[in-house]
């Protein structure tokens, strides 16, 4: 597995991982409706592009064929959008991998704290990285009620 950086012919396969990612993880968590909600809010390719092209950083986790694994963003105010793995990666480090080179760059550019808004799953996975929560959000999409988690990490 490597790291790299976004590259915008990887917009399509990345929208695609998103929507899968939400519907193979997030039914762990999540009821049918409130999952069929949450990928709809998945970013075509043209959108995704114009995100990761806006400034923030974002890398990718490829495995050994160059598929996207994993991917995340790291926007200046040190905010993580994004953070989705493919559902036949998960459970192998993938966004492990990627979040280590986003803390790193955090650090390098003098961040001083990263924060998100976290699934159950990610939740479970930014506790791993050293985060803590800070409240839960309970909000509506599309008419759904569903939920997630403030998390934030103070970098020393
Ligand atoms: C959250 C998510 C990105 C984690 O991806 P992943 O590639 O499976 O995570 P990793 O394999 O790198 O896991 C790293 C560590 O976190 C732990 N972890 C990750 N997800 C976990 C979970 N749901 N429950 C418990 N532990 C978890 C792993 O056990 C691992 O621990 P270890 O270092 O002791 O082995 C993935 O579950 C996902 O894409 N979920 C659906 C989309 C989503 O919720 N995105 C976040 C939007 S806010």
């Amino acid at each position: 597995m490597q790291v790299r950086p976004f590259h915008p012919d990887d917009a399509p396969s990345l929208a695609d991982l998103y929507v899968r990612s939400v519907r193979g993880i997030g039914l762990r968590h999540y009821l049918p409706e409130q999952v069929a909600a949450w990928a709809g809010l998945g970013p075509s390719a043209e959108r995704l592009c114009a995100l990761m092209e806006d400034g923030r950083m974002r890398w990718l986790a490829v495995g050994e064929g160059g598929g996207p694994l994993a991917f995340a963003d790291l926007e200046p105010d040190g905010h993580i959008h994004f953070l989705y793995t493919a559902p036949e990666a998960v459970g192998r480090g993938a966004a492990a991998a990627v979040y280590a080179r986003l803390e790193q760059q955090a650090r390098e550019m003098g961040i001083a704290k990263l924060h998100a808004e976290a699934s159950e799953a990610a939740r479970r996975f930014f506790l791993k990285q050293g985060f803590t929560v800070t409240a839960r959000r309970d909000f509506e999409v599309a008419g759904v009620p569903i939920h997630n988690y403030a998390v934030e990490k103070v970098l020393g």
